[in-house]
């Protein structure tokens, strides 16, 4: 069967949590080391949420885009940052570009006009899926924040969305 992408909801939190955490675990995709509980994403589908997205494969979720602000300024409203997970076992088949598509797709539905997110050089495999999905570099932040204690550079990606 091929892959399910559509939109998150509430239901998906257990299973969108546990991909989450084997992302935290790795310590190549996110700042956060604090693993979550699903009731920490069942927050992301509160009213008005910025939106998420799941890939399903065989009636199981195997990965994830979210998108949350940019910024408070309202000037920045359609700037979304996101974030994109896929389950290790689900890794290498297209699904990342499936999601990215979908949550571009909703972005622009919900008024927005660009996604960004920041990726660890080190992350070959988020930069690949940036690359892929229309995302351009924009720059590398330096020493820019601490994973464990150690400074860490982040390479900064976007893709414009705008309608005009
Ligand atoms: C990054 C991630 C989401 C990519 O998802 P994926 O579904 O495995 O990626 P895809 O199969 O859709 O591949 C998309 C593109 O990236 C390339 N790619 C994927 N993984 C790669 C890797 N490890 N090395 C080199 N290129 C890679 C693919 O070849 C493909 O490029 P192509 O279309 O030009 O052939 C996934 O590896 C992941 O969940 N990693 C852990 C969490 C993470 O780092 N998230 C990003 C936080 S910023």
């Amino acid at each position: 069967m091929p892959p399910i992408v559509r939109a998150g909801a509430a239901g998906d939190a257990a299973a969108i949590c546990e991909i989450y955490n084997q992302g935290i675990a790795e310590r190549i995709a996110t700042f956060e080391t604090r693993l979550r509980i699903p009731a920490d994403i069942a927050g992301w589908f509160a009213p008005g949420a910025f939106p998420v997205v799941v890939a399903e494969e065989d009636g199981k979720v195997v990965g994830f885009a979210s998108s949350s602000a940019y910024s408070a300024r309202k000037c920045y409203s359609g700037i979304r940052e996101f974030s994109i997970y896929v389950d290790r076992t689900a890794r290498g088949r297209g699904l990342s570009k499936l999601l990215l598509l979908a949550l571009s797709e909703a972005t622009i539905r919900t008024g927005g006009w660009k996604l960004t997110s920041r990726i660890f050089p080190e992350n070959v495999a988020s930069l690949e899926a940036c690359r892929a999905a229309g995302f351009r570099v924009v720059g590398t932040h330096l020493r820019h924040a601490k994973l464990d204690g150690a400074w860490r550079d982040v390479v900064t990606v976007e893709k414009l969305l705008h309608q005009d």
